[in-house]
This record gives structure tokens, C-alpha cells and sequence, in this order.
């Protein structure tokens, strides 16, 4: 098992460029499957749960071409025969955005059977609107030994309202609808940028989609869809971590090829504590010299702050003067770098779902453990202004989605190396 070493105490100096968005690649990469044609993507980024998506899209008979080294990371995707409709327990385990391919499944094959994913390190993830929403599609579905079996002879267009806002739900039902017959209306979507650029892609496709990105989603069934080629979005979670790391540092970061209207609510945050931010075009630099304050923060569905940063944002808090309450409304177990954080020096106290962050600390090097991608993240942040050299252990969470961020790091000024277990590996 990898681990980083960090040297703390380098302000982040230069630019570093965003790559492509891991969360709208995925349920992307899940939209071939409505196809028989080839859909080129570029811009998918180089990470561990792309090429989860692959070996899963491959078991089923699709061929994929990552395009990792080629111009623009162009990725070629073709299912022209699915032999096997299936996401089988060892590939939905290791990534939960698997249960993406049961919409699309469902509506091109008129079956599949997709592994119920179980609970994970964040908390219970239950896939119930998806299931649900596909009934409402007419899908028939069963639960058998931990699979989801569904099986329609064609999907029919329904008004379908989200109990609880999902964006792997929005995107999963929104596949499906494409080749339903007749109209379907989501209600209560999602509006992820996410969801707009999995919508983009399909509209490209030959599919009828208007509203993505809003709360209500209309979708005029077609009964073919065609190949496409398209861009992923940048990553505003991996740019979201770049500017909260420069600000920390103290240092002086351009973080270029972003979308800064996808991080408003990110933005604003960092103002309301005093970061000073300078938005030019797809650019955003951030200026770390002077101090920056406590301010109290609640995550919430896109556009308000997002919880994929929630962690990464405790970490600046502990280095903010005065007390920040860090609220997450979205997942109930999130919390799970608050203690790594206070073994490094940090002082933060749980309270349900509420963090209460007291600075400024100084951080201290320790050996940390890696639970969860962004967990992770947070916690290279920290090292990256403790005190001597700490080291993370599991970072294979962090490969799952950020495409080399130990080199972008470096690139940028860190003194950040990956260390391979001398014990582990044979
Ligand atoms: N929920 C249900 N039932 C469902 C679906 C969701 O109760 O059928 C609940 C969840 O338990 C959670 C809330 O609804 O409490 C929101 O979950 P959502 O479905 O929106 O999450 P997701 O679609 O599984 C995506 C991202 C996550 C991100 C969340 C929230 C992808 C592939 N994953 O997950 O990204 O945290 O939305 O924004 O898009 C990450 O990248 O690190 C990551 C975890």
C-alpha cells in the first residue's frame, strides 16, 4: 500500500492546472451503454475509478479505449454488444458509482443486475430512488442475494418527484428516461454542474432534454440514441482542494482551466473568511498572505457548499483564528478526518453532525490514515503546514480521484513523495 511523506512549511507558488471532473466522467462513461455506437470522451482524467469503469463496462462486452497519454485524455467507447448486462459485487465494492449503469442497462438491454453497493466509510448510501424511479419507469425489479435484477420490455416516460435530492439518482433515472417512451418528467433533481454535463452528452447523443442543472428535468423519450463526442467539465472539487491548499500555504496559486461559476459557493466561503481571490476567466488565483478568520459553514446539494469539500474546509479552519461550526447536512458519517486532524494538533469536537473547529492550531507531523477520497485530501492539506514530516498511509483513496496530485503538488512547490510499502509489495 502507497503512502505519502510530507514535508511541511512550503508556501504553493506557480500554477496548476485542473483536470477533468471524476464525477461527470463517470455517469458519462455510463451513457455509452444506450448506444451501439462509439462515444469519444476527452478530458477524463487519469484515476483509479475510471479504470474501475472500464473493467466493468469491459465485463459486459463494451470496448474501451482509455486515452490516458493521448491528446486531451480521448477515451473511446463502444458497446455495440452487451453479452452480459452485469455489475457484479467485486466492481460495485471498490466504487459505488457503479449502480450508474443500471438505468442505462435496463433501458437499451431490457435487463441487468447490478450488486447493491452496501454502506461505505461516509455512511449508508442507499440506492432506494433509483430503484424506486425505475419502477416508476415500469422497470419490474427484484432483490436477490445482494443484486438488484430489473428487467422492462421497453421503459415508459413517468412524472417521477426525488424524495431526498440524489446525483447519482438524477443521472441514473435521467439515462433511463432518454429511451422510455413518451414524456418524463424528474421533479426534485439534483442540479449538480454534473448532472448538466451528463445531459450535454446525451442531447449530443440524439437524446430530448431540457431543464438540466434546474430542480425539474423534462425528457422526450427517443427509441435510438446515437454516438457523440464530448468534453467532460473541469473538476471544481479538485480546484475547490487547489485554492483551500493555497490559501493555507500562505502561498501565491493560479489554479487554471476551472470553472470558477461551479464554485461560487466555495468562493464565497473563502471571502466571507478573508482569502483573497482573484477570478480571471477560467483562472482562479489565490493570494495567501494575510490571515484568515473563523467562518461557519454548512454543506449542502450543489449550489450551495459542497460536501466533497467539506473535509478539505476543516482543514483550513483549524488554521483560521477563532471558532468555525462545520456543518454536513448531506452524508451522516463524514466526519472521519476530524480525528487524524486532531492527532496532528488540530482541536475539533463532533457533535452529530456538527464539527466545532477552534484556531488556530499549529499542526504537528504525525502518521495518518486515509478513509475516504476526500478525507484524504484534507489531510494532505494539513501536512502541508505541519511541522516536520508526516506520513499518509491508504492513499490509495486519494488515486481513486485526483489524477496525480502528488505531482501537481510538487510541480506547485510541496515537498510531497510517494513511498512504496517495502513490506507490501513482492
Ligand atoms: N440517498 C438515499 N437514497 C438514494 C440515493 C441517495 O437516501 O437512493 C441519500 C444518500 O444516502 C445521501 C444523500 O441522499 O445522504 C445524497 O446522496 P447522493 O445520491 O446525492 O450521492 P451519490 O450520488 O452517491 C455523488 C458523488 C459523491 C458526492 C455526492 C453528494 C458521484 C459519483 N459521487 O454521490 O462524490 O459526495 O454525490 O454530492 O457523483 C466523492 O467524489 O468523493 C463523492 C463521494
Amino acid at each position: 500500500m502507497d503512502k505519502f511523506v510530507i514535508r511541511g512549511g512550503e508556501p504553493l507558488l506557480g500554477t496548476v492546472r485542473i483536470s477533468g471532473a471524476k464525477n461527470a466522467a463517470l455517469p458519462c462513461m455510463a451513457a455509452a451503454l444506450l448506444t451501439d455506437q462509439p462515444v469519444i470522451l476527452e478530458n477524463i482524467p487519469q484515476v483509479r475509478d475510471i479504470q474501475t469503469t472500464r473493467n466493468l463496462l469491459a465485463a459486459m462486452g463494451a470496448e474501451v479505449e482509455l486515452g490516458f497519454g493521448r491528446a486531451q485524455h480521448r477515451t473511446s467507447i463502444q458497446c455495440a454488444n452487451l453479452s452480459s448486462p452485469e455489475a457484479s459485487y467485486e466492481l460495485v465494492k471498490t466504487m459505488r458509482a457503479s449502480t450508474l449503469v443500471l438505468g442505462p442497462l435496463v433501458a437499451r438491454c431490457g435487463r441487468a443486475r447490478v450488486s447493491l453497493p452496501g454502506g461505505c466509510a461516509i455512511g449508508a448510501r442507499p440506492i432506494d430512488l433509483h430503484i424506486k424511479g425505475l419502477e416508476q419507469l415500469g422497470a419490474k425489479i427484484a432483490q436477490e442475494h445482494g443484486y438488484v435484477e430489473a428487467s422492462a420490455t421497453r421503459l415508459k416516460g413517468a412524472e417521477i418527484a426525488f424524495d431526498k435530492i440524489t446525483v447519482t439518482g438524477t443521472e441514473d433515472l435521467l439515462m433511463a428516461a432518454t429511451l422510455a417512451e413518451g414524456e418524463t418528467v424528474l421533479q426534485n433533481c439534483a442540479r449538480e454542474p454534473e448532472v448538466a454535463d451528463l445531459a450535454d452528452l446525451l442531447n449530443k447523443m440524439g437524446a430530448s432534454i431540457e431543464g438540466a442543472g434546474t430542480s425539474t428535468i423534462r425528457v422526450q423519450g427517443v427509441s435510438k440514441l446515437n454516438g457523440a463526442k464530448h468534453r467532460i467539465i473541469p473538476d471544481r472539487i479538485e480546484a475547490g482542494t487547489f485554492i483551500i491548499a493555497g490559501a493555507m500555504t500562505g502561498g501565491d496559486l493560479n489554479i487554471a482551466g476551472c470553472e470558477p461559476t461551479h464554485l461560487e459557493a466555495v468562493l464565497n466561503k473563502l471571502r466571507e473568511a478573508g482569502v483573497k481571490l482573484k477570478i480571471n476567466g477560467e483562472s482562479v488565483r489565490v493570494m495567501g498572505d494575510n490571515p484568515f478568520t473563523a467562518a461557519d459553514m454548512s454543506t449542502e446539494e450543489h449550489p450551495g457548499f459542497p460536501t466533497d469539500c467539506q473535509a478539505q474546509y476543516m482543514a483550513l479552519a483549524t488554521q483560521a483564528e477563532g471558532t468555525s461550526v462545520v456543518t454536513e447536512n448531506i452524508f451522516e458519517n463524514r466526519f472521519m478526518h476530524a480525528q487524524e486532524l486532531v492527532r496532528m494538533g488540530a482541536n475539533i469536537k463532533i457533535e452529530g453532525r456538527r464539527a466545532v473547529v477552534r484556531g488556530k492550531t499549529p499542526l504537528q507531523s504525525a502518521a495518518v490514515m486515509c478513509s475516504d477520497l476526500r478525507a484524504s485530501a484534507s489531510l494532505v492539506l494539513a501536512a502541508l503546514v505541519a511541522d516536520g514530516e508526516t506520513i499518509l498511509d491508504r492513499v490509495y483513496h486519494l488515486d481513486r480521484g485526483y489524477e496525480h496530485f502528488e505531482e501537481k503538488l510538487r510541480g506547485v512547490g510541496a515537498q510531497i513523495r510517494r513511498m512504496g510499502d517495502v513490506f507490501g509489495k513482492k
